[in-house]
């Protein structure tokens, strides 16, 4: 798809050589701005809901699901032929409000989680391409995260999740998905213990995604590489889920729009060296980025971080990125 002003658009870079471009999207702005909805569509070849498909959100109240949000970004998706990457089913994070786990006991809870996972992807079985099946499973310091599903089921509770899904949307690629854990680390070395258990239980996993929130460090792309390398190895796939390019605020390069543009460059390019073929930025313009409003990294992060200005205007980092696909 030619953009409006006639220059050649990520979306058509990626085309042409089978790469997923994605951005998260937001409800709201899709509904109300033009300018918004002009630019995810003419640039980007895939699509996910930065909200709008989380626990929380779809369930306003108990034993009611709210699917207008998420719907609306499915069929922007369908409409416009992209792929549509669903996050995400299983989280302790953005579940509902009146939700209160100690109520239920382990077995209900179980239950709960299960009609919650054979609901949302048995909707959008056959249009949802790959979901976030369990999101941040995985402690800062590598151990198992204590969540409400941990406490209830142990680590059983990825199995049944990715089962789950399975037996709804068996057409969909389902994904392990983690922040922290795009360079060889300590938390990437833990999940990737995790998956490798997965796997040896016959869990049908497909891939892992690596969130890549660049904010403040910014992981050794060659050390990305060296990860990426040894969960493909285990024959699984990996995606680029989340990215945006922050600094912090206290100490930014005078020179930040270019740095910022040469790390979407190298990271691009590392993608397609290694065969990630998706790459999702965390927003479409900045105007929308989480890092602005999310707890304190207002504060702490400079509040421009993807690939869009506050104008809808292509920065650094979008000639950056579209250079990188265009290149052989
Ligand atoms: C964030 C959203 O961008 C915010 O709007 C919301 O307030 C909190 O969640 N890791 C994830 C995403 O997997 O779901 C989070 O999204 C960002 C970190």
């Amino acid at each position: 798809m030619t953009s409006e002003s006639g220059e050649t658009t990520l979306r058509e870079a990626a085309d042409a050589r089978g790469f997923d471009i994605g951005a998260a999207v937001a409800a709201t702005p899709l509904r109300n701005e033009r300018g918004y909805r002009r630019i995810l569509r003419e640039q980007f070849n895939a699509v996910t809901a930065e909200n709008a498909m989380k626990m929380g959100p779809l369930r306003p109240e108990p034993g009611v699901y709210d699917f207008a949000d998420a719907d609306a970004i499915v069929d922007f998706g369908t409409t416009y032929d992209m792929t549509v990457r669903g996050h995400t089913l299983v989280w302790h994070n953005q579940t509902p409000t009146w939700f209160e786990p100690w109520t239920y006991t382990d077995d209900q809870l179980r239950t709960f989680l299960r009609d919650h996972v054979h609901t949302v992807a048995g909707r959008y079985s056959g249009r949802v391409d790959a979901w976030d099946v369990v999101n941040e499973a995985v402690d800062d310091d590598g151990t198992m995260r204590e969540t409400v599903w941990y406490d209830a089921m142990g680590e059983q509770y990825l199995d049944l999740a990715f089962e789950w899904a399975n037996e709804v949307a068996p057409d969909a690629d389902l994904y392990y998905n983690d922040y922290g854990a795009d360079a060889v680390n300590e938390k990437s070395d833990a999940i990737y213990d995790l998956v490798e258990r997965l796997l040896e239980r016959d869990v049908p996993i497909d891939g892992v995604g690596l969130q890549l929130h660049a904010l403040g460090d910014h992981p050794d792309p060659e050390s990305i590489a060296k990860n990426v390398r040894r969960f493909q190895e285990l024959g699984l796939d990996v995606q680029i889920t989340e990215m945006d390019v922050a600094f912090h605020r206290d100490d930014p390069p005078a020179d930040a729009a270019e740095r910022q543009a040469e790390y979407y460059r190298e990271i691009v390019e590392t993608c397609l060296d290694i065969g990630v073929e998706t790459l999702v930025v965390w927003g479409v313009t900045d105007a929308s980025s989480w890092i602005r409003n999310f707890k304190d990294f207002g504060e702490r992060y400079t509040g421009d971080p993807l690939l869009f200005d506050d104008r809808n205007s292509p920065k650094p980092a979008h000639a950056a990125v579209l250079d990188a696909l265009s290149n052989d």
